[in-house]
């Protein structure tokens, strides 16, 4: 079985995308939010990062501070300071896929 289920308390399976300059778009079932690519503590990839699709948080792989993905506010770990966050743009980022 894969995949998340009834009872697991993770409703959604996340997707995080790269977007062009350095951001990421991180979506979770119907919602979706957009936020630096670079950790503010020492500039950890979080395109690489956990996703908590119940908290609805974003876990930095180098050293585990953990954001809040609609605010960007630090949650935990060692982070001194909020990840930038923007309103999601179109669906492709603004690129505009081929039709
Ligand atoms: S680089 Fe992200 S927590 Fe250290």
């Amino acid at each position: 079985m894969s995949g998340p289920g009834p009872g697991t308390g993770q409703p959604h399976e996340a997707v995080v995308e790269a977007l062009p300059q350095e951001w990421i778009r991180v979506t979770v079932g119907d919602r979706s939010f957009e936020l630096a690519a670079a950790c503010p503590h020492r500039k950890g990839r979080l395109v690489h990062g956990f996703v908590n699709t119940r908290t609805l948080r974003i876990t930095c792989p180098l050293h585990r501070s953990s954001f809040d993905l609609a605010t960007g506010l630090p949650r935990s770990g060692p982070s001194c300071g909020p990840v930038p966050t923007r309103p999601c743009a179109q669906p492709d980022g603004g690129r505009g896929e081929p039709e």
